[in-house]
């Protein structure tokens, strides 16, 4: 099977923070799960670089637009290549490859007719360069909801997209297919709103210089941003080799840009008579220490703070905490410093980091580092319940709800050493069958946690094989999933924490 995930493509103009990296991060989860199931995989990021904001903040810099858009796309780069995210390629909206393809969809769509020249007069929120319909504009006292800055009444002629008349499709693909959004709340909200009724949408501006792309055959209207953007999903995948991932399965983003993504965006990929995506989720937000981060409070979680955690605490601590604590689903996250220690010295360090190191260093000690044979297989029933738990948790996009599956063997592990005390064991000769049965149960357990932990924490996975004398390289999932697969005589590796603990 094929699977192709997006992220938003990031605005050029901000500095990479946690929410970029989040989101990100959440998608290079999914990917590493889906190549692991063996499906072939298409892990798509990028850069939205046509905000008239970029022409702004490059004229104050004295560089040419081009120039800082090229400094700043580099920068989200340059991050999520030193996070080891392994998107397949990279889209940057500049790129010749992405413009061509925007023209071309928007020449069609002028053909049908779902794209026409009209005349649009409205309340515009410059700073998010958007219309705020009437009602809305009201409701926020003709005021941005984001910056508090007056909207300006606004009258331009425009090309229009016709959202209107898809209305009644996509509250029939919703109601049809309620996982197309997800998480159900965030579907019934976008829902109300359709039923609130739909206009139809300008999709240009004037007046707006070189940057951006033209609408084909008249070079006086710029694409609106947001059209524009929303393109790259397809536009990346429109070749010869990669249409073949197209429909993306799931369109991975926050509840801020849901609207785009669930209505504009499948409204025109009708109008375009192309399949629609799978699944279009929308996240919450990361909070930092309890307050919502802006640029007012200055409180983002920023590269600099980002790197001090993986300097110390490891990338893929990191990656555990945003995976199984992140703002997937309908809620908000707070990221808490003390929270972040917590989770890691109980759940990483203490939890994971003694199972491991417990069962490899009595395997050492007490069988010269060979893996012995088990007549019992006392933890089979467990662990093939946890495994199957966990598929089916990372199909849903539930990963907090995955990785408590996973948590649960780590502590039934932790237990069953309690339990059957192999310590004392060891001191009795005629029990040797069952320190072999006991170790080998531990040792199996440990390697399943290694398969189902390689795409949050693929280095601790890699570490974990790489001390039980297994290849680091994991098989097929259901392969590598089936108990009993770890071969008894075989020799662990040398031993070392792979946590060290914090105070
Ligand atoms: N350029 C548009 C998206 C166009 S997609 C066709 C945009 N860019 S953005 O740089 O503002 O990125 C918004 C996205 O970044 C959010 O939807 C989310 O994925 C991520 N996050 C930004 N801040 C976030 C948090 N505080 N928490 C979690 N993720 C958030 O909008």
């Amino acid at each position: 099977m094929k699977f192709y995930v997006t992220t938003p493509i990031y605005y050029v103009n901000d500095r990479p923070h946690i929410g970029h990296v989040y989101t990100t991060t959440i998608a290079d989860i999914l990917a590493r799960y889906h190549r692991l199931c063996g499906d072939d995989v298409f892990f798509l990021t990028g850069t939205d670089e046509h905000a008239a904001k970029v022409v702004d903040s490059a004229v104050e810099r004295g560089l040419t637009t081009q120039q800082w858009a090229d400094q700043n796309a580099q920068a989200f780069q340059d991050t999520f290549a030193k996070l080891g995210l392994s998107n397949d390629d990279f889209i940057r909206t500049s790129q010749p490859r992405h413009k061509d393809k925007v023209q071309q969809y928007v020449g069609e769509l002028l053909k049908t007719g779902d794209v026409y020249l009209g005349e649009y007069e409205g309340w515009y929120d410059a700073g998010q360069e958007e219309y705020l319909p009437e009602n809305k504009a009201k409701e926020y006292e003709y005021k941005s909801p984001f910056n508090g800055k007056p909207l300006v009444r606004k009258k331009e002629k425009n090309y229009f997209f016709r959202l209107s008349k898809y209305a009644e499709p996509l509250l029939k693909l919703m109601e049809e297919n309620p996982r197309f959004v997800q998480p159900d709340v965030r579907r019934n909200e976008v829902m109300k709103r359709i039923r609130e009724g739909l206009n139809d949408v300008p999709i240009t501006r004037t007046g707006v210089g070189e940057w951006g792309i033209k609408v084909p055959g008249d070079a006086e209207h710029t694409i609106y941003v947001w059209i524009d953007a929303l393109i790259n999903y397809l536009s990346t995948v429109d070749t010869p080799e990669r249409i073949k991932y197209w429909p993306a399965d799931v369109h991975l983003l926050a509840k801020d840009i849901l609207w785009f993504h669930a209505v504009i965006w499948p409204a025109m990929l009708m109008a375009l008579k192309r399949p629609l995506p799978g699944q279009v989720y929308a996240h919450g937000f990361w909070i930092a220490e309890g307050q919502k981060m802006s640029k007012s409070l200055g409180n983002f979680v920023d590269l600099e703070k980002i790197d001090r955690h993986v300097a110390e605490y490891g990338l893929d601590s990191l990656r555990y905490f945003l995976a199984a604590y992140g703002p997937l689903g309908a809620n908000d996250s707070d990221f808490a410093e003390a929270k972040f220690i917590s989770v890691y010295n109980s759940e990483l360090a203490n939890d994971l980091g003694n199972l491991v190191n417990r069962a490899l260093t009595m395997i050492t000690r007490y069988r010269s580092g060979n893996v012995p044979s088990a007549n019992q297989m006392d933890l089979q029933a467990d662990a093939e319940r946890v495994c199957a738990v966990y598929q089916q948790k990372m199909s849903s996009l539930d990963l907090g709800g995955a990785l408590e599956a996973w948590r649960g063997l780590v502590t039934r592990a932790n237990r069953y050493v309690e339990e059957t005390a192999p310590f004392k064991l060891a001191k009795q000769p005629e029990q040797s069958a069952r320190l072999d049965a006991v170790l080998y149960n531990l040792a199996e357990t440990v390697r399943l946690l290694s398969v189902l932990v390689a795409p949050v924490m693929p280095g601790i996975s890699r570490q974990i094989r790489e001390q039980l004398g297994i290849g680091e390289k994991i098989g097929g999932i259901g392969e590598e999933l089936r108990w009993g697969g770890l071969v008894a005589g075989g020799k662990v590796g040398k031993l070392a924490p792979l946590f060290p603990r914090k105070i």
